[in-house]
């Protein structure tokens, strides 16, 4: 096992083009990190620099303490696994784990002890004399874990291994990833551009755009205090709201003008809780942008007048408990609430939603826009 350091690290492909801009992380031996982000990020390019398959223009790369930029994949003693699994087509799923090991010259009995091992814990044990045909796209992909896992390297690198199995098998093999790394404990990076994944698997996440990290935290950290306007809107299910409007100084203190009207003809006003006042008191009389959480939306209005929005309904969406329902403001067409499942919600009618002040975010304007109440 070892930590995985990162410093200052770049990539240039030779087209010109900038991959990577500027990363720097410290992974802790034993650490299960995921880096996610929209496709195009960087993050196959960065976990290809660890694995030694890519050039690094400039920094430094270090696997448990020893430099690597310079050192061959094959000596870097770690295991990297696709989204394609390529396991050999004419060998058994022995063979396959077996494969790596027997090339590097490992004694005959010490390959069986790890293959068998392996397959148990991966329950391939019934399975080793099957050709990959013959088995199905959760097992072949638990192979290609396996002949990651024989090798014992210091550290596991994924990218995108769950991409090719369908949505049920997916969220089973992701737990079985999780539960063998709780046993194996061995240092993981792992790619995705699944936000869910990546919450569900990662002691961290970082959370990457066009090559540089945005944020890198715990995943409860990550979804509760995000940096900025990209890492909340594409962290959390369904995804952040933004209403565009203006901080205003009111009879009562701030308040947050979305900039339309409800249905009655009433200006949606929000009033800014002290909770929030200090950290937005700079932005009264400019553009702001208040971030809702589709959970900060409530069906239960009458409790504070005040802190209510009536909007439209545009979809139901029942989701058994729950429900997500699409409201519009003449503003803004597309204000996702979730609240608990009830009858006589429907499309074309208006609905008063509570609005959760005390967990609301604010942003400054723009794709990037600082979170200003961390
Ligand atoms: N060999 C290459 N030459 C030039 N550009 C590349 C090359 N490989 C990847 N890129 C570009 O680098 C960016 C990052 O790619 P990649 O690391 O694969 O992203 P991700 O894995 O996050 O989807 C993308 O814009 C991609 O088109
Ligand atoms: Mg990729």
């Amino acid at each position: 096992m070892a930590q995985v350091t990162l410093q200052s690290v770049k990539k240039t492909y030779p087209n010109g083009f900038q991959a990577v801009k500027d990363f720097n992380l410290d992974i802790k031996d034993g650490e299960f990190v995921v880096f996610v982000g929209p496709s195009g990020c960087g993050k196959s390019t960065t976990l290809r620099m660890i694995a030694g398959l890519e050039d690094v223009s400039s920094g430094t790369i270090s696997i448990g303490g020893r430099v690597v930029n310079d050192v061959h994949p094959k000596d870097r003693d770690i295991a990297m696994v696709f989204q394609s699994y390529a396991l050999y087509p004419h060998m058994s799923v022995y063979k396959n784990m077996a494969f790596a090991l027997k090339l590097r010259g490992v004694p005959k009995a010490e390959i069986d002890k790890r293959v068998n091992e392996a397959a148990r814990i991966l329950g391939l044990a019934e399975l080793l004399d099957r050709k990959p045909k013959q088995l199905s796209g959760g097992q072949r992909q638990r192979v290609a874990v396996g002949r990651a896992i024989v090798r014992e390297p210091k550290a596991f690198l994924f990218d995108e291994p769950l991409s090719n199995l369908d949505a049920k098998l997916r969220v089973t093999t992701r737990g079985e990833l999780k539960s063998l790394h709780q046993r194996l404990k061995t240092t993981t990076i792992y790619v995705t551009h699944d936000q869910e994944e990546a919450m569900t698997l990662g002691d961290r996440i970082v959370v990457m755009s066009n090559g540089l990290i945005q944020q890198c935290d715990t995943p409860l950290q990550v979804y509760r205090h995000p940096v900025n306007r990209f890492v909340a809107a594409f962290v959390g299910t369904p995804p952040m709201n933004f209403l565009e409007g203006t901080l205003e100084r009111g009879g009562n203190g701030l308040e947050f003008v979305e900039g339309s009207n409800d249905p009655s003809g009433r200006a949606y006003r929000l009033p800014v809780p002290a909770s929030r006042a200090a950290r937005v008191e700079g932005f009264v009389g400019k553009p702001i942008v208040l971030g809702l959480r589709p959970q900060m939306l409530t069906n239960t209005p009458g409790q504070n007048e005040a802190s209510t929005m009536t909007m439209s309904v545009k979809v139901v969406e029942p989701l058994g408990d729950q429900m997500d329902v699409a409201c519009a403001t003449p503003k803004h067409g597309h204000v996702v609430a979730r609240l608990h499942a009830q009858d006589g919600v429907r499309a074309g009618q208006p609905i008063t939603l509570k609005v959760d002040m005390d967990a609301a975010h604010f942003f400054e304007p723009g794709e990037f826009g600082r979170n200003l109440v961390l």
